[in-house]
Parts: C-alpha cells; structure tokens; sequence
C-alpha cells in the first residue's frame, strides 16, 4: 500500500509538471522565446561549424582558425620537388630545365637565415622556392626566370642554412633549376662594395630599413639582368600554389586589357580613383583576410562596414517581427526584444563569411603586405630606387605602404587576383613580428584550394597561354606525377 501511494504521488507530481509546461506553452511570449532561443542556438551552431576559420567572424577559433589545408600540401611537394633537385647528380638534365631566351615574368625570391631551431624546421625558402617549381610545365619554366637572393651581409653562406645548396647544386650550370642565386657580395660593384657592406650592416640592427634596401635592390637586379615585361618579388616564407605562373599570365593579360579600355586616361600625379588611370604598378598575389577593404579606399563599401551591418540586421529583425505578427495571437506579450536584435547582430557580423570574393583580376586600393607582388616592368626602375633611397635616408616604413605612395604619386592603378595564389606560411620572423601577429597574415581562400581542380585549372590556363601543344605536355607530365 505504502508503496502505491508512492508512486501514484510520483505520477500526480509529474503529471502536474506537464501541464505546468503545457500552460506555460500556451503563453505567447514564453512560445517566441523558446522559437528565438531555437533560431538563435542553432545559428550559433552553425556559426561555430562554418564560420571559424573567419578572423573577421565573432565565431573565429584561436585553436583551429588557422587549420592548414592546401598549403600543407603544397608545402609536401614543394619539398619533395626541391630534394629531388637537389640530389639529382649533376649530369642529368632536370625536368623543366631552366628559363628560355625571353622569359616574360622575371621573379625573385628574398631570403635572410632565420633562427629555425626555435620552430625545429627547415629554412622557409626551401619549400617557397619549391613550390614555385613543383609541377610547373616545361613552357611555364621557359617563360619564368627565377632568381634567389640571399640578403645577409657580410657572409649569406655563414648566416643562411640553405646557401651551400642553392648556390652549388640548384643554380648549378649544367643541371640546376634556378637561374640565378645572388648575395650582395658577388653583385655590389667592387668600388662601393666595402663601403655600402657597411652601411647595410648598420641598417641590419635594429630597424627594419634594411628589408627595404633589399626589396629595392632585387627588384633592380631583374631590370639589370632580363628583359622580363613583369617583375615578381616573393618574400621567403610563402607557399605558391600549382599552376601559379600559367594563372599569373592569364590574370596579365586581363590587366593589360583592362588598360587599354579608352575611358581610362594617362597617369596624373595624385589621381585618387580606381578606374581612371591607363597605367599600374603591381598585381597582388597575396592578401590577408583582415584587409577585405571596408576599411580605407574611396567606394561606399570601403568605409562603412558599420552601415553594411546595420543594413543586412534591420531588414532580418523586420522579418523577424513580422513572422512574429503572422504566426502568434496579436495583442498579448510583449517580444523579447533584445534577443530579436542580437540575432539581427550577429547576422550582420558574419556577413564577410557570406560575400565571398569573387574570382578574376580588379583594381583595389587596399590590401596588406608584400609577401608577393607581380610588378610592371615599366615603373620597376624608378621605385626601385625610391626604395633603396627611403631605407640609406632611414626614413623607414613598409615596402607595402610605399608601393602605395608610390603609386597615388604616380596616379597607377594597383590591382588584386582572386583567389590569390599565394599563402603566408612563416611564423618564425625576420624582423620582429610575434608569431601571433605573423599567423594573422593569412588567406583563407587559398587552404580551400583542392590539388585536382587546380590541376585542371593548371592545364586550361597553359593552353590558353601557351596552346594546344604545351597542354598536352603538361597532361602527360600530370599522369606521370611529375
Ligand atoms: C637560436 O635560438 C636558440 C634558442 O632560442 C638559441 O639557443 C641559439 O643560440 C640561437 N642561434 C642563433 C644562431 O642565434
Ligand atoms: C622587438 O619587440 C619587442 C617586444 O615587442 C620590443 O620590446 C623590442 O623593442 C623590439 N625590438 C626592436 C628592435 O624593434
Ligand atoms: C635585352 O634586350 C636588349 C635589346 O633588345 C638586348 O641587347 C639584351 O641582350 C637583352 N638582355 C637580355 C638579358 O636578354
């Protein structure tokens, strides 16, 4: 008896909790709270599952944001390509060889000796380097002339673990894969040599000057030595992706054209507006996430991130208010309010995951860091020197943010490709950039790349370059998995 009487109390207690639930249910405002709490959670969720490799995302993850996909195994074939190389014995001739009689694209690598044992890996330049070459064409090859420049003064052999290899097995005469491997050393006139050796020295420790007398040096050893129409510079710790330099050539061509649209006029000193000028400056192959460009530039979009928001939360919290009026009984309970407007917040915040950019090559008037940079010959002479100039005078700054000084003064145009083709991988730096700061120099798009659409990608753009013949070379080349 006892025991019944348990449990039927058990059942009255919990049948009284179910109506309680179910009279509560029968509230209007406890309904749309629970609804908003559903949409809201699993918007968070979703937030959590797609936004978090977004740094401009309320949803980025410090732990995972920075994931490497595609340029893990970029970096794998990069070095595999690069070991291979290195080890080939001198007599046999490498695939792909090295650049033909009139190379169009002159490029250049900058590279000092880092500290690597903090980070226990090889030197960046190995797999950058690597991945300029892994997979390229033999016309892609002949096109590109490929230098590395070994910034370190006095001694590059003493200070740069990768030298001796460069410089005796990979720029080898006979069966090398590089064109040229210089240090200040073997290319600074012998007059001013011991002289400028010192002043590089000094300009070494502890500033950054000296980066930028090295940018501007490099870029004058290209219009020194080919005829090269484009001017790359890559700095060392840079992935680049496959069938970059067919791409490349293919997003030149768009830059030409785009040039010689008749609307556009001859550079005017100062001439602030994308679309005017009938002459550039760069073409950007590497741009962080952070620098979408509504921050600085002179559209609407580039300034009014704020207004965007506000513009995709207002009609969601409209929607929002509707579907309340359709769908609850009008006139009693009052809406939880604030959670209607975070929804609409949060919308707006991740809208940057939402507008993804879109492929090809535009004029853009921001964008950050000079990882990798593809230049007009044209205008390489003159900001070459301004550059070497602005770093003896110590007056400093970033060869980025001088691009663009350079640049407004000259009334050029400087243009972006999507998706961009090369990834930022260094996190042990040169100059004194936090490993936190440098892993935030960092392009999304470019992890999302999958290696067999690229190859594919990789194919079309060679035979729409170089034709029908040097396609199949490479289609062969690519079943052989070379
Ligand atoms: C590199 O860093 C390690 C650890 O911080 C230090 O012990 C070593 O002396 C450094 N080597 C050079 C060449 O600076
Ligand atoms: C390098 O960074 C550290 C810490 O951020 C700072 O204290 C130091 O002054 C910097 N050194 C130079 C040469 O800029
Ligand atoms: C560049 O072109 C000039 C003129 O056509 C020629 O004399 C010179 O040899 C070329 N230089 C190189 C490195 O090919």
């Amino acid at each position: 008896m006892i025991l019944r009487s348990r449990h039927l109390g058990a059942f009255a207690k919990s049948t009284q909790l179910t109506s309680g639930i179910e009279h509560a249910l029968t509230k209007p405002g406890i309904r749309a709270a629970l609804v908003l709490f559903v949409f809201v959670s699993l918007y968070t969720l979703y937030g959590f599952r797609f936004f978090y490799r977004d740094p401009l995302s309320i949803f980025f993850s410090t732990e995972h944001g920075y994931d490497r996909f595609y340029s893990q195994t970029r970096e794998a074939e990069a070095l595999t390509f690069l070991d291979h190389a290195a080890a080939a014995r001198s007599d046999t001739p490498q695939l792909g060889g090295k650049a033909g009689d009139d190379p169009s694209i002159c490029a250049t690598f900058i590279t000092v000796g880092r500290n690597m044992s903090v980070a226990g890996r090889r030197e960046y330049v190995d797999a950058a380097v690597g991945s300029a070459l892994a997979k390229l064409s033999r016309a892609e090859r002949a096109a590109l002339h490929l230098k590395v420049f070994f910034a370190d003064v006095p001694d590059a052999a003493a200070a740069h673990d990768s030298f001796r290899t460069f410089r005796d097995r990979l720029a080898a005469r006979d069966a090398g894969v590089l064109d040229d491997v210089y240090t200040y050393d073997d290319t600074l006139p012998e007059l001013v040599k011991d002289q400028r050796l010192d002043v590089l020295e000094m300009l070494a420790t502890p500033s950054r000057g000296k980066s930028l007398y090295d940018y501007g040096y490099a870029l004058d050893r290209c219009v020194e030595t080919t005829n090269a129409s484009y001017i790359a510079v890559f700095e060392d710790d840079i992935v680049l992706a496959d069938g970059w330099v067919a791409r490349t050539l293919a997003h030149l061509r768009g830059v030409e054209e785009m040039m010689r649209d008749p609307r556009r006029k001859d550079p005017t000193k100062g001439v602030p507006a994308p679309g005017q000028a009938n002459d550039w400056i760069y073409l950007r192959l590497f741009n962080q996430d952070r620098s979408v460009g509504w921050a600085g530039g002179t559209g609407f979009r580039d300034n009014n991130a704020h207004v965007i928001s506000a513009a995709v939360a207002v009609p969601l919290l409209a929607l929002l208010v509707a579907g309340r009026r359709w769908c609850l009984p009008r006139r009693r309970g009052a809406p939880p309010r604030r959670l209607d407007a975070a929804g609409g917040v949060r919308a707006g915040d991740a809208a940057a995951s939402l507008v993804p950019q879109l492929a090809g090559v535009r004029e853009e008037w921001f964008g950050c860091c000079n990882q990798a940079l593809v230049y007009n010959r044209a205008h390489a002479p003159k900001l070459s020197t301004f550059f070497m100039r602005r770093s003896r005078d110590k007056q400093g700054g970033r060869g980025d943010m001088l691009s663009k000084d350079f640049a407004w003064d000259h009334g050029l145009s400087r243009l972006s490709a999507y998706p961009m083709l090369a990834q930022h991988v260094g996190v042990v730096s040169a100059t004194n950039t936090t490993a936190e700061e440098a892993q935030q120099i960092w392009n999304l798009a470019f992890e999302n790349f999958r290696p067999a659409k690229l190859a594919k990608q990789h194919v079309r753009d060679v035979r729409e370059i170089f034709g029908e013949e040097a396609a199949r070379e490479l289609l062969e080349q690519q079943r052989h998995g070379t």
